[in-house]
């Protein structure tokens, strides 16, 4: 690996910058991460003082009590190349600066509408940078699978795989990544993590909040493109493959391609698409769009750990909380045959993995009641990760790092962004029916059709009747 020795950033005035990556530099800049020149691109007539304002801001808005000297030091080594991406100029001003500041291994960070990619894609080719850079490419990576192939065409055509890094920033969060070490430090998992121990699977994202002033982004995507597809089939992945051989991203990688390949693409009974009332009146939203803002959906992996065994995965926003879990549910065990018969079987055995904001895993188990009878229970064993480990750092920062470094293990490879498109593309082929939902509760009632014998499990919120 061979670190960059220059970052660029396109979309540097934009929404996502602001947002979140100028803080994630600082805090890189503040951990003696950052210390090569920050180019920003954008379509602005700004001049570098006027884009280092910006970037104060930016900061200040987003990070809590930030140190003057770093935030001085990160915006001493940044300047702004302004243009068009269409016009040819822009490019050859960037390549002008990257030879003025001694530069040959930049890392280019498209933080720019998708559909800006292959103009940019191009246009950086076009003065050679592609021979020298690596290219970092935000989500959404394409709109089904076919798009998805063409971006990826449009990539190859001048940059080789291994200089492509493709974000999908859960990926970079500390807690989704735990999964895979939780499950694999740990001996006593192991031995039940299949077919003959779990019940089912599920995987919850949900968000209290609506599409907060992103109504024509998100219009054009919905819920089933803006995170399932992505976020969530990578949790899923996350929960479900086989332990890679090696601790290299391919052998990581090799192995969650093998979940995706090993998914029934969705069926349409297996889904549920619903839509928060009020949706419809949101700035940018189309007046009878059948966007989904709400998304349910049952999963199928043919393999012999998991045949049989369903993935539940449901993501919305104007839910009832802001959450993000994946709880694995066991089987249930036998009646205890000492046990009256009239009394409750022993409940499942629940392992919930937290991986939002207040993150850890609770396990809920049996314990005898308190009394004469043999009756059971249900506790829960608990760790919050905020007590136990050291603070985290965000998931866009890791990234960014990483990128830098020329660290491909939290990135997504081709292949498995399109084999994770195949498995929803039957539902954007053919969406189906979408469900009007109350704010505030759990989606349309139809989604509990999915479902089987199992129920969904609601997640623990802290302050809520559900917290422990
Ligand atoms: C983004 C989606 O990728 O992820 C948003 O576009 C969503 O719609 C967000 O709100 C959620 O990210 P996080 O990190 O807050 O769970």
């Amino acid at each position: 690996m061979n670190r960059s020795d220059a970052l660029v950033l396109f979309g540097a005035t934009g929404d996502l910058a602001r947002k979140k990556l100028f803080s994630s530099l600082y805090a890189l800049a503040a951990r003696g991460r950052l210390d090569v020149p920050v180019i920003g691109v954008a379509l602005s007539d700004w001049d570098d003082d006027r884009f280092r304002l910006h970037i104060r801001e930016a900061i200040a808005s987003t990070v809590t009590d930030p140190d003057d000297g770093v935030v001085d030091r990160l915006c001493a080594r940044t300047t702004l190349v302004g243009g068009d991406y269409a016009d040819p100029t822009t490019f050859e001003r960037l390549q002008v600066a990257l030879a003025a500041l001694g530069t040959s291994r930049a890392t280019v960070y498209l933080a720019i509408p998708p559909v800006l990619f292959p103009t940019v894609t191009v246009g950086l080719a076009r003065v050679g940078l592609h021979e020298t850079s690596r290219i970092v490419v935000e989500k959404p990576f394409g709109r089904d699978l076919a798009s998805a192939v063409e971006l990826n065409d449009v990539l190859h055509r001048h940059f080789a795989e291994s200089d492509i890094y493709r974000i999908d920033h859960y990926l970079g969060k500390e807690s989704v990544e735990d999964l895979l070490v939780f499950r694999f430090a740990n001996t006593f998992l192991e031995p039940i993590w299949n077919r003959n121990y779990v019940s089912s699977v599920q995987v919850t994202m949900s968000e209290a909040f609506g599409v907060e002033g992103r109504g024509s982004f998100y219009d054009g995507v919905g819920a089933l493109r803006d995170v399932v597809q992505n976020h969530l089939l990578q949790v899923v992945a996350l929960l479900a493959m086989e332990p890679p051989v090696s601790p290299d991203a391919d052998a990581l990688r090799d192995e969650k391609v093998k979940v995706f390949r090993s998914m029934r693409p969705l069926d349409a009974s297996a889904v549920v698409r619903g839509q928060y009332d009020g949706y419809l009146n949101e700035p940018g939203v189309a007046a009878n769009s059948l966007v989904e803002t709400f998304l349910a959906c049952r999963l199928e992996i043919d393999s012999w750990r998991w045949a049989g065994v369903p993935f539940y995965v449901r993501a919305g926003k104007g839910l009832a909380a802001t959450a993000l879990e994946a709880v694995v549910e066991l089987r249930e065990p036998p009646r205890m045959l000492f046990v009256d018969a009239s009394l409750p079987c022993p409940h499942p055995n629940v392992i919930r993995f937290r991986l939002g904001a207040s993150d850890g895993v609770t396990m809920t188990v049996e314990a005898k009641r308190p009394g004469r009878e043999l009756v059971t229970n249900p506790v829960h064993l608990n760790v919050d990760f905020a007590d136990s480990l050291s603070p985290r750092s965000e998931a866009y920062e890791r990234l960014l790092d990483d990128a830098l470094e020329g660290d491909h293990r939290r990135f997504a490879r081709e292949d498995g962004v399109e084999s994770a498109w195949r498995v929803v593309q039957p539902v954007l082929d053919d969406p189906g029916p979408v469900y009007p939902y109350a704010r505030g509760g759990w989606g349309p009632p139809e989604t509990d059709r999915i479902l089987g014998v199992h129920h969904w499990h609601e997640p623990l919120v802290p302050g809520s009747a559900q917290s422990l």
